[in-house]
């Protein structure tokens, strides 16, 4: 409107163009209203238009609306000239294409920067069509980073009267600003005074975008030590929102303590004096308050929530009280357990120690403990049971009823509770020499041999030795008591026949017992063979049974009946002259045997029978006792 007209004329000039216009606008401009692109995209803003009747050409300029609302150029173009707008925000980094008889152009920003988010006007021009416009507004997005939480690691109490922090969440760098919503478990949580409060703290950056910041505050309880937290970012991006979740986080929670456990942790099962007493202690709240233990009344040191009784006894059982002091209410909390300790006295035996007994006689003996529990007695003797239950009963004593009892007494119920007692028994009586089987004995001569002597009875005999030999002193090499009597062995040295006697006696009598020792001699002069000689020092000495001996002379006559049959025979075949006589039959016969052995045997045997060596004597004293010898 260059020219200065008066008012009405300007009316009626405007009333005419706009008429005309209505009867001949013949310009449309299609646009859309907005077109969105993340931030460093290239956007792409379409102008639509159709230009009716007229086919002139047409004039395209884009205009943007600054932040302060200004309109500005920022590019024309008609059938000749196209041109961007030098010096303005967009100079280098836009584009237009599509000019001419097309009915379409395009406006191409490239590299998208924030400032870049504004309203941007298409004018299209046709001339004597007229001129319409459109308008576009360009969004921009930017996606946050992957969002950030962390919890906080101190314990929350649940005392607190205002909403304690829970933990923080952070969305960096995201356009347009990312909302943030914190969740527990799956719930989303909201501002509720008191109980909830979200606080959040926008950040622009410089480069425009925001960072976001959300602290969660919440008035705890017991049950959110079993809850996760998390928090959920959403964001807008070209065409619609996303949400990105945090890791989720558990939270330590302080609650008070109002109930103590309190429990014997070791021994399992029942407690025994001498036991080592293990007492835990664990109260309901958290964390741990420190505990104190009683014991019978009287304060105990402890470690933590365990209390340690070394070597307990009897004594110890009773009442073991745990005690806490929460440190937030100042709260006491007392919880306890009951002890108790199991026992096995020492046995007592009565008769104790020692009873002596005459033979014949009867003895009831018990042996009883003590104990918490039922006990069971049993009784052995040499090691091997001999009766069960807390007496003993001896009836007509003997003297193989002498000896150590030994009464042992457990608690069936209590593995290690156990006691035992011994009784010594001795049964009164004479002396009785023990004998075992009859044996005669022989010993080369300058040899020692080993006698002993067993005698039962009580009091304990007295052994005496004595020897044939007066001039032998049997030196007693070994005395010991037995269970019933004494042991006692000498040592003899063999230098002719002797006897020795074993002499036992005490108050109530004597009982002796008399060794027949043969001295075997070694002879070199009159003995056939030398292979004898040689051979005789290291023969054992022979045991001879008494009965034996009578065999061996009988099978021998009988020998001696048959050899003379035998002979008879013999000459009667010769008589009749059946039987050559040679020489090495005769050779045979008289030819020393190889088995030394036996022949040295068979000399003896002879020896013995026939009385040729005039230091044996036949074992003849059939009235003497024969005893076991050691050698
Ligand atoms: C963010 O929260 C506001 C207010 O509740 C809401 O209007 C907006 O749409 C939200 N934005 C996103 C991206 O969810
Ligand atoms: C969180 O939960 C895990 C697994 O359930 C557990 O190991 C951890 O101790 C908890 N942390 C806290 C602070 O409660
Ligand atoms: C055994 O000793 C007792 C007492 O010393 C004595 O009276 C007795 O005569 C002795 N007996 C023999 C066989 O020596
Ligand atoms: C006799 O007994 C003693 C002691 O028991 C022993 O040292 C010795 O060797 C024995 N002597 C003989 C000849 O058996």
């Amino acid at each position: 409107m260059a020219l200065r007209m008066n008012a009405s004329t300007f009316v009626g000039l405007s009333l005419l163009s706009l008429t005309w216009k209505a009867a001949w606008a013949k310009v449309e401009v299609n646009m859309e209203d907005r077109v969105e692109v993340f931030l460093g995209d290239t956007a792409q803003i379409t102008c639509m238009f159709t230009v009716s009747d007229s086919h002139d050409d047409v004039i395209i300029q884009w205009y943007m609306i600054t932040k302060t609302n200004v309109r500005s150029r920022i590019y024309y173009g008609d059938r000749n000239v196209q041109v961007v707008d030098r010096d303005g925000q967009f100079t280098d980094k836009i584009s237009v294409n599509g000019m001419g008889k097309s009915s379409e152009v395009v406006l191409t920003i490239r590299d998208v920067a924030l400032e870049d988010e504004l309203e941007f006007i298409c004018q299209v021009n046709g001339l004597s069509a007229g001129n319409m416009e459109g308008r576009t507004m360009l969004k921009v997005f930017a996606s946050p980073d992957r969002p950030n939480i962390e919890g906080v690691h101190s314990g929350i109490s649940v005392s607190k009267n205002n909403p304690s922090k829970i933990g923080s969440c952070e969305a960096k760098n995201g356009y347009p600003r990312p909302n943030i919503t914190w969740y527990r478990d799956q719930s989303p949580l909201q501002n509720t005074p008191g109980e909830v409060s979200v606080v959040t703290l926008v950040t622009k950056e410089s480069s425009g975008l925001y960072t976001v910041q959300s602290d969660l505050h919440l008035n705890v309880v017991k049950e959110d030590e079993d809850s996760f937290f998390y928090c959920e970012v959403s964001y807008l991006v070209p065409g619609g929102t996303k949400m990105t979740e945090t890791n989720k986080i558990n939270i330590t929670i302080h609650y008070p303590t109002t109930s103590l456990d309190v429990w014997v942790e070791s021994p399992k099962g029942r407690v025994k004096e001498g036991d080592t007493v293990e007492v835990h202690c664990r109260a309901n709240g958290n964390p741990q308050p420190p505990f104190t233990f009683m014991h019978n009344m009287q304060e105990l040191e402890s470690e933590l929530n365990v209390l340690v009784l070394k070597d307990v006894m009897r004594l110890s059982s009773g009442d073991i009280t745990c005690t806490s002091l929460d440190l937030d209410t100042h709260e006491e909390t007392v919880g306890h357990t009951e002890l108790f300790v199991d026992y096995l006295d020492q046995a007592v035996l009565i008769p104790k120690d020692t009873h002596v007994m005459a033979q014949g006689e009867e003895l009831m003996a018990t042996c009883n403990a003590l104990s918490s529990l039922p006990t069971h007695t049993e009784w052995f003797k040499k090691g091997e049971h001999f009766a069960e239950g807390h007496t003993l009963t001896l009836k007509d004593a003997v003297f193989d009823m002498a000896g150590t009892y030994v009464c042992v007494v457990k608690v069936p119920s209590l593995e290690g509770l156990e006691t035992s007692g011994s009784l010594h028994v001795h049964v009164q009586g004479p002396p009785e020499i023990k004998e075992s089987a009859d044996t005669v004995l022989e010993e080369v001569t300058d040899k020692f041999l080993n006698l002993s002597c067993h005698a039962r009875g009580y009091p304990t005999p007295v052994i005496t030795w004595s020897s044939s030999d007066e001039s032998q002193i049997l030196k007693e090499v070994s005395h010991r008591q037995t269970e019933d009597g004494v042991l006692s062995v000498v040592s003899v040295k063999v230098t002719s026949d002797v006897t020795a006697n074993c002499n036992a006696s005490n108050v109530h009598g004597t009982d002796s017992f008399l060794f027949s020792i043969k001295a075997i001699v070694q002879t070199t002069s009159s003995a056939p063979s030398t292979t004898v000689t040689t051979v005789t020092p290291v023969t054992p000495p022979k045991r001879v049974k008494k009965e034996g001996s009578g065999v061996i002379i009988a099978v021998i006559i009988i020998c001696i009946l048959l050899l003379a049959i035998l002979g008879s025979v013999l000459y009667f075949l010769y008589k009749k002259g059946k039987i050559p006589c040679g020489r090495s039959g005769k050779q045979d016969l008289t030819k020393p045997s190889k088995d030394s052995t036996m022949v040295e045997i068979n000399n003896t045997e002879e020896a013995v029978l026939l009385g040729v060596n005039g230091d044996k004597k036949p074992p003849s004293d059939q009235g003497d006792k024969y005893m076991d010898v050691q050698k």
